[in-house]
């Protein structure tokens, strides 16, 4: 028998205002026992206060929070079982790494044994043994994001919340957290609440996205098909790099529908079973850059564009072509590897082929 989701925290049209400020608006959610989710959104978008109510620092003006089946819209945050990682670490600097650790479990009055074991084996969740009598002024940022992470997992949490913990962190030491996240993520299976406004580090880490605006979501899906299916204009250009071609008309003409731009530009993509655009309707297409190619004397593409190159940017393992392409505006264009930039000068007329298949399309 397969193992049903169990629901770890059920928001139910939860507000916050502060003053004139709806930071969250009626914002409904159920997080699942042992998901890792990533409320992902603009500055201000409302994730911070967001977590804060899970947690139990911010009261909510509305709605209630239900944790592992219990009411905890009224229970102080020390007895509602959750661990927090805040941005700014909040670390104790006069305390050692062991003693920063153990605070909680001192707290809740546990046997010092308990506490020396539980501390112990915090430390060796986050590959810090061998630290536990060092001061966190004599760590490095990511040794300290560390620290934080082992206070929080160290009580036993029902839920982990994490608030940009790696953010302060440079790209590469970033990139190797987010992968140590994740392990430890697998390993402890904790239910976890992860907030970050990179949508590349939420495309990896999670196990669905909750894509928020001005305090509401917009889409909440797994990272692949918020990729491929954004819900809306906001979360297709949020997510990841996508060309918005200007306003197009519908048609379908047998096993194809066609879209008419600008007043003359004809494209073609595979008719979908699931698009549902009357005749003659104002849609949007958006097209993500790893899916426009530079044309080749070969190919018969039926998306055929013409266009200058005005720029290369070069990656490393692709580079991102910028292209005025006339009526359709300014494209962008990845291609794996650097062969581009001598294929395509800058300042060189060229063709590109459009791949609709793959496009998001949405109704005006
Ligand atoms: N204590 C407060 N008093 C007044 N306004 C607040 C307070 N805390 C947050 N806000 C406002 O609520 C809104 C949401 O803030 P919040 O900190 O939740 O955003 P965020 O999504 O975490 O942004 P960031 O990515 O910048 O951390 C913002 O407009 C913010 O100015
Ligand atoms: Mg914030």
């Amino acid at each position: 028998m397969k193992a049903q989701a169990l629901p770890a925290v059920e928001l139910t049209r939860v507000s916050k205002n502060f003053d004139a400020v709806q930071a969250v608006r009626e914002l409904s959610l159920t997080i699942q026992k042992g998901e890792l989710l990533t409320l992902l959104g603009p500055s201000g978008c409302g994730k911070t206060t967001l977590l804060n109510m899970i947690a139990g620092f911010d009261v909510p003006s509305g709605g209630s929070i239900v944790i592992d089946g219990r009411d905890v819209t009224a229970v102080p945050p020390y007895r509602r079982e959750t661990g927090m990682v805040f941005q700014s670490y909040a670390l104790f600097p006069h305390m050692n790494v062991f003693e920063n650790v153990a605070f909680g479990l001192r707290m809740r009055k546990m046997a010092k044994l308990g506490i020396e074991r539980a501390v112990g084996r915090a430390l060796e969740m986050v590959k810090l043994e061998g630290f536990a009598s060092r001061r966190v002024g004599q760590l490095s940022g990511g040794q300290q994001q560390r620290v934080a992470l082992a206070r929080a997992i160290v009580i036993g949490p029902k839920v982990l919340l994490l608030d940009e913990p790696l953010s302060a962190l440079d790209k590469n030491l970033r990139r190797a957290m987010q992968l140590e996240l994740r392990e430890l993520h697998e390993r402890t299976g904790l239910t976890t609440v992860f907030v970050t406004h990179d949508q590349e580090e939420a495309l990896g880490l999670s196990d669905r996205i909750v894509v928020m605006s001005r305090g509401e979501i917009q889409q909440v899906a797994a990272p692949l098909e918020l990729y491929r299916s954004p819900a809306n204009g906001f979360v297709a250009s949020f997510i990841g790099e996508i060309n918005r071609l200007p306003p197009a008309r519908c048609r379908i003409e047998g096993d194809e529908a066609v879209f008419e731009i600008a007043g003359h530009v004809v494209l073609r993509a595979r008719r979908r079973e699931k698009l549902t655009i009357a005749e003659g309707q104002e849609t949007h297409l958006f097209v993500r850059p790893e899916h426009l190619t530079i044309a080749t004397s070969k190919s018969s593409a039926q998306n055929k564009v013409s266009c200058r190159v005005t720029t290369h940017l070069y990656q490393g393992a692709y580079t991102l072509t910028r292209v005025d392409a006339g009526p359709l505006g300014n494209l962008q264009l990845r291609a794996l590897g650097g062969e581009a930039i001598a294929a395509a000068p800058i300042g060189s007329q060229i063709e590109i082929d459009i791949d609709l298949d793959e496009a998001v399309i949405l109704a005006g």
